[in-house]
């Protein structure tokens, strides 16, 4: 029987504010609408309050929900201190940063890059891929190539942190995925927000716009020292991220290889629309994983997180320890502990 203990932690933004002395990270509002959940915006960790806001800035002046998700997840992509997405990500094995991306629209469309080394916005090139081009997924070189020749600029994306992380790992070179593996080598930085310090990995965004049109972003640099050429479930569109207009969106953070394995994405935006809230749907998908297997589940970290059509949203993770952000008209920076399996 698996205990199913309660961790959710729903704070205001002033408790929050309070218990671990937040700056003020709320963008200006456009006029509110205290009835309605929209515009929203939600995010996967702590460190989605941050990419969070730059999407507020987006959505509160009527902006549509893609380019609120595409804004919103360049922060972590372009913050030098986080290493589970974007430019300073850990690398793989052999000492490669490369990165992994997808977006999806209100109409069904999607784009995303896998492998991607040397370009530090994958996000932004997942979004080219699907305007640009007929295709839904770039790899590897041909990714690489594809942005440059669309503006992006080759840069090495190796950090000196990061580099050193991966020295260290070298030591040992156990490969063994590890929940949370990169809180271990991760350096507090002063005046970060402590959740942002340690809660790293991928960034799933999903905006419901003014209009009502959803639109999701996923973006990381993978498992830290993962094989070279291993992808995850991020750039995989009904695994690490799926929007359907006329239902929600979903999207998973963790080890992905679970997520790719019960489509994760996927199935939780179908269980919402067989009538399922966002978090019992989220808790549902992460049964799936514990179903098929049981001893696996114990030892990592995957959690979902989902919106449906009025902005409703929850989240179920299968380890404790997960948390999203939220924002809204009424709530900037609003952090909330997920409810885990275990
Ligand atoms: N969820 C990120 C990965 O497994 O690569």
């Amino acid at each position: 029987m698996l205990d199913r203990r309660k961790f959710i932690l729903t704070t205001s933004l002033a408790a929050t504010g309070a218990a671990l002395n937040l700056r003020s990270l709320a963008a200006p509002i456009a006029a509110p609408a205290p009835s309605s959940q929209l515009p929203i915006i939600i995010s996967t960790w702590d460190f989605g309050v941050a990419a969070n806001q730059a999407a507020w800035k987006v959505l509160s002046t009527g902006g549509r929900a893609l380019d609120a998700v595409e804004a919103g997840a360049r922060v972590p992509e372009a913050d030098p201190n986080n290493h589970s997405v974007g430019a300073a990500g850990y690398p793989d094995r052999d000492g490669h940063v490369t990165l992994d991306a997808c977006i999806m629209d209100e109409k069904g469309n999607c784009g995303g890059v896998a492998g991607m080394e040397y370009i530090d916005h994958p996000i932004s090139v997942a979004r080219m891929v699907m305007e640009k081009t007929p295709h839904v997924l770039l790899v590897g070189d041909g990714a690489t190539q594809f942005a440059v020749a669309n503006g992006f600029t080759k840069k090495q994306l190796l950090t000196p942190d990061s580099e050193k992380a991966w020295k260290e790992w070298l030591k040992t070179s156990k490969y063994q995925p590890e929940m949370n593996i990169e809180n271990k080598h991760f350096t507090p930085v002063p005046n970060k927000m402590p959740g942002n310090q340690y809660n790293h990995d991928t960034i799933g965004m999903l905006a419901v716009d003014a209009a009502g049109n959803i639109s999701g972003a996923c973006t990381t640099s993978g498992m830290a020292f993962k094989l070279h050429g291993r992808v995850g479930d991020s750039p995989i569109i009904g695994a690490g991220l799926f929007v359907d207009n006329e239902v929600g969106g979903a999207t998973s953070t963790g080890v992905g290889e679970e997520v790719i394995r019960n489509v994760g994405s996927f199935l939780v935006v179908e269980l919402m629309r067989q009538g399922m809230k966002p978090e019992d749907a989220c808790r549902e998908a992460v049964n799936r994983i514990v179903k098929k297997k049981p001893e696996i589940a114990k030892t990592i970290q995957v959690g979902f997180l989902a919106i449906n059509k009025k902005g409703e949203y929850g989240a179920y993770a299968l380890q404790k320890g997960f948390s999203y952000a939220v924002c809204n008209a009424q709530k900037q920076d609003l952090i909330i502990k997920g409810k885990s399996i275990y």
